[in-house]
């Protein structure tokens, strides 16, 4: 099977590229074996819904950022491997820091949270003192510790909203988000200058002939897309919200600007019901004509097999800001329990 028995190799793997390299020999069956590995080290798969589709057909549980973050704090397994990007792993790792936490691949990173480099952050937070800072879970744990609340985009409002009218706020990283939220709380909110390279390339012109080609089409948006696209929309939510919209919804097109990942779940279950599923268009700049996430994509089965088998790459948070991220992002758990 080609299995590296040298412990120090598989660290100098992981060190040089980011991953496990080690290549599965063609005769292994890869979703057999995650099978078996899983049950025998009694490890949970946790996939966000941006995945390649074969994975998520493989997780124990498929969702959103608030629906994988509450998987992480609650699961009985001894072991999570996180389908996603860095900073969902560091945040299974902060809520459960007794679990082993590997992901497929370390370079899977965002850049909303790359956007917001600590030191920066921290001079930045230091300029508005009576301020509480509120910040998107696309953060590193380092920017976790330096905030109050954490929030998702599938509670960002309701979390604002039970806050004192009166409270001064900075958001971060998200400006979109920010302004997204500002307008719906009717908050006046400071924001970190941070985007998400996904969403904020879907492309308005394309987007707009796509709309001529099916008038019928409900546009549905991730609110990490810019103004121009909200504005249009005809729902915005989480993806876990926008699955059940599109669940729900009598009508059968509907257009969805977010990561193409989400289709699908969306086709899945959209099966035999005879609904059309469209991707929105992203600029020139994507690979893909939809809108693809690089760091999404970076998560292939290969590596999530090895990652299981060698249980590399781990993530680790330093426990002093592991203690400071967690008061942030519990009381996100604590303020989401009843929405
Ligand atoms: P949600 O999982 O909250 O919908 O956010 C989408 C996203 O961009 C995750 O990186
Ligand atoms: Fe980050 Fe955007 Fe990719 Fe989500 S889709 S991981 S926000 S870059």
């Amino acid at each position: 099977m080609g299995q590296i028995s040298d412990k120090m190799e598989i660290l100098e793997q992981v060190q040089k590229y980011g991953y496990v390299r080690e290549t599965v020999a063609q005769n292994v069956d890869l979703i057999a074996e995650i099978h078996r590995l899983r049950k025998e080290k009694n490890a949970v798969i946790l996939a966000h819904y941006y995945v390649d589709g074969a994975i998520q057909d493989l997780a124990d549980y498929i969702g959103d950022s608030l629906g994988l973050s509450q998987q992480a704090a609650s699961t009985p397994a001894d072991m999570i491997v996180f389908c996603g990007v860095h900073f969902m792993g560091e945040t299974a790792k902060i809520l459960s820091p007794e679990k082993k936490v590997v992901i497929p691949d370390l370079n899977a990173g965002c850049s909303l949270a790359d956007s917001a480099p600590a030191d920066k952050f921290a001079a930045f937070k230091a300029q508005y003192p009576d301020h509480l800072v509120l910040s998107y879970i696309n953060c590193s744990a380092e920017i976790k510790a330096l905030s109050d609340i954490i929030v998702t985009s599938s509670n960002a409002v309701k979390i604002v909203e039970q806050l004192p009218k009166d409270q001064k706020i900075i958001f971060a990283p998200d400006a979109n988000l920010g302004r997204y939220v500002a307008k719906k709380t009717g908050r006046d909110m400071v924001l970190w200058d941070g985007a998400c390279i996904v969403h904020v390339d879907i492309s308005e012109a394309k987007l707009k002939t796509l709309r001529e080609k099916y008038p019928n089409a409900l546009l549905v948006a991730h609110p990490e897309c810019k103004d121009n696209i909200l504005l249009q929309a005809d729902f915005v939510g989480s993806t876990t919200a926008l699955l059940k919209f599109v669940n729900e919804s009598p009508n059968d097109e509907f257009i969805v600007a977010t990561e193409a990942g989400i289709l699908h779940k969306m086709k899945q279950a959209a099966a035999g019901t005879g609904k059309k599923i469209i991707p929105a268009p992203a600029t020139e700049n994507n690979t893909c004509a939809c809108s693809e996430c690089p760091y999404m994509k970076m998560n292939t089965v290969e590596k999530l097999y090895n990652a299981l088998l060698y249980e590399q790459p781990e993530i680790t948070v330093p426990e002093e800001i592991r203690l400071k991220a967690y008061e942030s992002v519990d009381r996100m758990l604590e303020m989401s329990k009843n929405l």
